[in-house]
């Protein structure tokens, strides 16, 4: 196949930071993405009905045609006059970050009971949990199989609320997914589905591909294409999370891959070579939108079978498979 054109996809799971990158980062995404979820790990975090309206203006008006699925920042203590005022701001989403997880997320979430009545005020209002699944206190590789009993104690103890597990990096979350209820969901990002360790740490360490969850080996990234073309409830979120290069190449990295200019090239050669092209745009413009009950996008993107080479920078940080080859671009049709 020479061209595939498809419904414009929607990003899930996506950073645009705050402060000067944001306009730059905004609008890569939009370039090829009809819709976006914006995560709330700025700095300030997104977590009260007035930051994230002034977040949610700033985002807009450096893309206002890119439709945005709004989310805030769940920190302990939060109360329930403070959900139902950020979703009056317009905020679908809930994020958890277990305390000291990831980038920006020291202030997040010891153990769940700390948001029991933000859980509860969700699950009345119909507001979405997103949680990024992985347990800190555990070793780097097992973090994530470790907390599939808090993802599976959140179901347990709010059965309406619906949940996503962003990000799935193992085969083990990939089935607890599959065998979950239908109102649980997930993410799974490009880099996951691309890259193992090995494309981390097996020749030369590449800073540039270190993200949380860190890339599994290639049995775990097999279980997570096939969980991405055929799991009803798996979508794409691109999880595209850029740091200054001089962080990125410090000696304190920081997690996250810029993988915003690279990500549907990325997906095209991983499903095309599952053969499972037929089901890209399911898994990046239709299923994410039914989750979340979303109209489908109206417009289109072709993705043309075109080798080219992967800038070394992009918008001021370095893309994943930076300098490398790859087989497939894309364009607005
Ligand atoms: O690698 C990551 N980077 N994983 C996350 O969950 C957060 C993100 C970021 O904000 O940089
Ligand atoms: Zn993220």
């Amino acid at each position: 196949m020479r061209d595939l054109v498809i419904r414009a996809p929607d990003d899930f799971h996506v950073h645009f930071r705050s402060g000067p990158g944001l306009e730059k980062f905004v609008r890569r995404t939009a370039a090829l993405f009809d819709r976006a979820l914006p995560m709330p790990n700025t700095l300030p975090p997104l977590a009260d009905a007035a930051t994230l309206r002034a977040y949610a203006a700033s985002v807009r008006a450096a893309a206002p045609d890119l439709d945005l699925v709004l989310s805030f920042k769940l920190l302990p203590g939060m109360d329930t006059e403070t959900v139902r005022s950020l979703a009056g701001a317009g905020a679908r989403v809930g994020k958890y970050y277990p305390a000291g997880a990831t980038t920006h997320s020291s202030d997040g979430i010891r153990e769940p009971g700390e948001i029991r009545e933000a859980l509860a005020a969700m699950e009345d209002a119909g507001l979405v949990l997103s949680v990024h699944g992985e347990d800190p206190a555990a070793p780097v590789l097992e973090r994530e199989r470790a907390f599939l009993p808090v993802v599976r104690g959140l179901l347990d103890d709010y059965p309406r609320l619906r949940i996503v597990l962003e990000h799935l990096s193992t085969r083990e979350a990939a089935e607890f997914v599959a065998a979950g209820p239908r109102r649980l969901g997930a993410t799974v990002t490009a880099h996951h589905l691309s890259f193992t360790t090995d494309d981390l740490a097996g020749r030369a360490l590449n800073p540039h591909l270190y993200c949380k969850p860190v890339l599994q080996d290639a049995a775990h990234r097999a279980a997570l294409r096939k969980a991405a073309a055929a799991c009803e409830r798996v979508f794409f979120g691109s999880d595209s999370a850029p740091h200054p290069r001089d962080r990125k190449e410090s000696g304190s990295i920081p997690p996250g891959i810029y993988a915003a200019p690279v990500a549907l090239p990325l997906l095209a050669a991983a499903f095309e070579e599952e053969d499972a092209l037929d089901r890209l745009e399911d898994f990046a413009s239709a299923r994410g939108a039914s989750f979340y009950g979303l109209p489908p996008n109206r417009s289109r993107v072709r993705l043309v079978r075109e080798t080219w080479t992967v800038p070394d920078e992009v918008d001021g940080a370095v893309p994943a498979a930076a300098g490398s080859a790859l087989a497939w671009t894309a364009e607005r049709v």
